[in-house]
Parts: C-alpha cells; structure tokens; sequence
C-alpha cells in the first residue's frame, strides 16, 4: 500500500510504532521496522547517552528506516534533538509542545518532522513551521492524552491542513486502519498493540494485564491536575481517584505517579505502577510478533478497502 506517508519515509506499509516512554527501545523499533512499518525509540526523560546508545543498537539490528520520538518539555530534548542529526535519524516525531526551535537543524540534515497533535490549530501551527506531517493523536490513545477523540479529531485534521495525516489512538486491527483511511489519514500510528508485541521489552505482568483486559477497564489519571494520562484501572487508579475527589495536592497527586510507568513496565508491578494503555486493549487478546501484527493489520484492511 503506497501513501504520502510510505513514499515520505521510505517503508513498505504506513504503520508507525508510537514511540513509548520505556517501552520503545532498540528491540522493539528495529523489529517494528525489520517487519516494513516505522519503528521508534522513545527518548522520553532517558539520559542523552543513552538514547545515542540506544540509536547505535537499533542499527545493528536493522538497515530499514526508523526514528526517534523526543519529548519537547523534557529537560534533555536539546541535547537529544543534536544526537538524532549526529547519529543520522532520518526521521523524528515529537510530542509535548512546539518543535520550532529545532526545525531548521533537523531540516538541515534531511530529518523528516512529525509531530504529534491533538487539535486542528496545532495541526495548523505544526504545519506552517514546517512539519512534513503530523500525527493525530486522540483521547482513546494510552498515555498522555488531549480531549477529542480519533473519529471526530482526524478528519477535523485532514480538512485543515495539506500535509499527510496519521491517524492514532484506537487503532490495533485492519478495521481501526480501513477505518482510519476512510477519515482521510493515510497512515496510522499503534501503540498500545505493540506493548504486547512479541519483541517488546515490558515485563509480562503488564503485557498479561492488557491481555486481561475488558472494554471498561480504562481509566484517566490527571485530569484535575491538566496532564491527562490514559492507564488501565488498578489499586494506584482508585487511590489517585479518591485522593483526586479530596482535593489532593498537585505535589501530593504526583507523588503517587513518579516513576510508576517504569514500576509497571520494568519490575512488573500492575498493582501499585501505572500501566499506561489505550482504550482498544480490551480487544489484544495475544501476544504477537511484530510482522504478525502489521501483516494481520494489512491483510484486514486491504480486504476491507477493497470491497
Ligand atoms: C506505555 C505508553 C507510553 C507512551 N509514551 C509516549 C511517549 O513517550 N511519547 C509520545 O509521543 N507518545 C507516547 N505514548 C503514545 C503512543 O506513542 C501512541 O500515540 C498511542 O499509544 C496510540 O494509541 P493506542 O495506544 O490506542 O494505540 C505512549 C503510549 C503508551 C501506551
């Protein structure tokens, strides 16, 4: 299937693995692209060092394209927005805020820019500064969230602007991308199926949780403190919700937070850590690879759109 999106970055099928805080690291990007969709390392709040590092590895593994997701509000996005051009990653997305003050060096060195967004006027914003696309990001998506959904954001999005459009959130199946496509957006971007992935690093307990999963079983983290995050419900989501309904501090709040998305996904513990998921992980019920999940989802959705 050929998009403005597989023709920008140069794979063979317009699926894009999210870049995850602590998730997204060389095993998972490398096989992502080994199996001819986009694979990225989330750089995250991780020491510069260690995203070049993590770089290095995921080019011993692959010779396909792959990218890099940087945090803007992250204290190292400076230093990581220079190691992506010196390491040569040809492609970056970015997320919580405004990539401007680095466009022109990525520019420069021939590095394709893909924000994500949540709204029309940042689509719009991203666009006149330059982006060669944008991700729209809606609120079913695991993680840190906006407030409108997929369905209604995406073609809100592809309306607004001429660059391509990728669709995220919700989508982990031939249907969500047929869906996806119909919306108008010409690539999709996944990333709550690929936490289960074969290849994925996160411990099992986790991996197990969003297997167990039921339609229901999401919560909001964060909302009253303006830094939504999408989790899958447990004893941490019931205590920040009765302290939330208390009038909990900011500091108080955060405290129960800090460093739980590395809890969940490194020591296993879906109790007490935050398991960052979407809304669509009622419906993974497998673990598989890589090139089984991206073939399923090609496969379904030719069909789909071929009716
Ligand atoms: C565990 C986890 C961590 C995430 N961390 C980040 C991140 O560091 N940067 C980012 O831009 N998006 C992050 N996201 C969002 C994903 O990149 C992706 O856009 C989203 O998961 C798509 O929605 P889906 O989960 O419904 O597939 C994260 C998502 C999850 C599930």
């Amino acid at each position: 299937m050929k998009t403005r999106i597989t023709e920008l970055l140069g794979i063979e099928y317009p699926i894009i693995q999210g870049g995850m805080a602590w998730v997204a690291e060389h095993n998972l990007a490398a096989a992502v692209s080994n199996a001819g969709g986009l694979g990225l390392i989330a750089a995250a709040s991780a020491p510069p060092e260690v995203v070049r590092e993590e770089i290095r590895k995921t080019k011993e593994l692959t010779d396909k394209p792959f990218g890099v997701n940087v945090m803007l509000l992250n204290p190292n996005a400076e230093e990581v927005a220079h190691i992506v051009v010196e390491e040569g990653v040809k492609v970056v997305t970015t997320g919580a805020g405004n990539p401007g003050k680095f466009m022109e060096l990525w520019k420069e060195n021939g590095v394709k820019v893909i924000p994500v967004v949540a709204s029309v006027a940042m689509a719009k914003m991203m666009q006149r500064g330059g982006a060669d696309a944008v991700v729209a990001e809606g609120m079913e998506s695991g993680g840190h969230i906006g407030s409108a959904t997929t369905m209604t954001l995406v073609p809100q999005i592809v309306d607004a602007v001429s660059i391509p459009v990728i669709a995220a959130g919700g989508i982990a199946d031939g249907r969500g991308f047929a869906a996806a496509t119909m919306l108008g957006a010409e690539g999709v971007q996944m990333g709550t199926a690929f936490v289960v992935a074969k290849e994925s690093i996160v411990h099992e307990n986790y991996k197990q949780r969003i297997i167990k999963a039921k339609d229901i079983d999401s919560e909001i983290t964060g909302m009253s403190t303006g830094h939504p995050i999408r989790v899958i419900r447990n004893k941490m989501t019931k205590e920040y919700q009765r302290k939330e309904k208390e009038g909990a501090s900011f500091e108080e709040l955060e405290l129960l937070t800090l460093g739980s998305l590395r809890k969940a996904v490194m020591d296993g513990d879906v109790v007490n850590g935050s398991v960052m998921a979407g809304q669509i992980a009622g419906m993974i019920k497998e673990e598989q690879t890589t090139k089984e999940i991206i073939e399923n989802v090609m496969k379904q959705a030719k069909e789909l759109l071929n009716r």
